[in-house]
């Protein structure tokens, strides 16, 4: 559930912000990693906390549309109408950059990731942040809370246990705002190029953008810009983790006797009662409990002391195509621990 708005802890994490400092966030899909985007020392300091490559970008968290011009060099008509539509919301735009989004936030491309967050936690944050700042489109450089290529936290646990609060950790200030309602990252739209590309499924469907923009969202292309999200090891447990389809879950069990397993699976799945089976997770019937719930089910079958993870396919239907984008990046991510059984 999530927590009601401290106006005392958001008083405070504006003072942090104000110094250069780093505060983490509850949004509706996954925890932040906030600085002061036009502070480039800020923003650099994410990269360190994260261990994250520095040509990486950031998305640029915004109270709303009415930044789309101080960011964008321009916010094309296809920007308008989505922006409309789902901000706030879990959905980012990728446009051409105005001078205002400095190389730190963008990796250096010509491009910025912008999006208007709608948790309440996030919302107080950077409505007090305009505030503070006197400025409608001052905003928060904010990629996951995690550290590089892990799990992407949904509680302030998580943010706790990764990059953890200083002196001892990398963090000024964690806001709790209970577990995320989204759970998992934002649906990113890549408007800067001649059509709209989709370069990261999320919560916000293709067929809800397509119905938007009038058109059929492709995905982007294999030399589309770099972005960490789409890098294929990324979202991964330490734990080998392996996608196994529901009627083939029984017979891989069974090969791997010998080894302690953790399993993600719906509730009909069957396994002798001699297989070392050390967790057993009960797989959501929908999409988007699943999502919500997806990472913090990573994190404990990654933590449970099992050899190796088994997680049966979800359906390959629409409303599944996020949640499959990050049980496929999470099988990539912890690969290279399989043996050859
Ligand atoms: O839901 C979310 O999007 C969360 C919350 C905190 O807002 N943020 C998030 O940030 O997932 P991060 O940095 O972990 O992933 C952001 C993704 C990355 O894949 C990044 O490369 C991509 O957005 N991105 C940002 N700016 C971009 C740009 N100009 N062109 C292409 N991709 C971009
Ligand atoms: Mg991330």
């Amino acid at each position: 559930m999530t927590r009601a708005v401290d106006g005392a802890a958001i008083a405070r994490a504006v003072e942090v912000l104000a110094a250069g400092g780093l505060v983490a966030v509850p949004t509706e899909t996954v925890y932040g990693l906030a600085a002061d985007a036009d502070c480039e020392r800020a923003v650099r300091a994410i990269f360190e906390a994260k261990g994250r490559p520095a040509d990486h970008p950031l998305i640029v968290h915004v109270a709303g549309a009415e930044a789309l011009d101080a960011w964008a060099r321009e916010a094309p008509g296809a920007a308008q109408a989505l922006a409309r539509a789902f901000w706030p919301g879990p959905l980012t735009l990728v446009l051409a950059r105005s001078r205002r989004a400095h190389d730190g936030l963008t990796g250096g491309q010509d491009t910025v990731g912008l999006r208007a967050p709608a948790h309440p936690w996030a919302r107080a944050l950077l409505a007090a942040w305009c505030e503070k700042r006197g400025d409608a489109a001052a905003a928060l450089a904010a990629p996951s809370a995690n550290s590089f290529g892990r799990i992407s936290p949904t509680t302030a646990a998580h943010v706790r246990a990764d990059l953890g609060e200083k002196p001892e950790g990398r963090v000024d200030l964690i806001l709790d705002g209970g577990p995320c309602p989204v759970g998992i990252e934002s649906t990113i739209v890549d408007l800067s190029g001649a059509a709209p590309r989709l370069l990261r499924p999320g919560a916000i469907t293709r067929a809800q953008i397509e119905a938007v923009l009038g058109s059929p969202l492709p995905d982007a292309a294999s030399d589309a810009p770099r972005a960490s999200g789409r890098l294929e090891k990324h979202y991964a447990p330490r734990t080998p983790l392996e996608l196994v389809p529901p009627a083939q879950l029984h017979a891989r069990v069974n090969a791997l006797r010998g080894k302690r397993i953790a399993v993600l699976a719906p509730p009909l799945a069957l396994f002798d009662r001699t297989a070392d089976v050390v967790l057993r997770l009960i797989a959501p019937a929908a999409a988007d409990e699943y999502a919500r719930r997806l990472y913090a089910f990573l994190h404990e079958l990654d933590a449970c002391g099992a050899e190796r993870i088994l997680v049966a396919w979800p359906p390959a239907t629409p409303e599944w195509e996020a949640v499959r984008d990050r049980l496929r990046r999470a099988q990539a991510g912890s690969v290279e621990g399989l043996d050859a059984d």
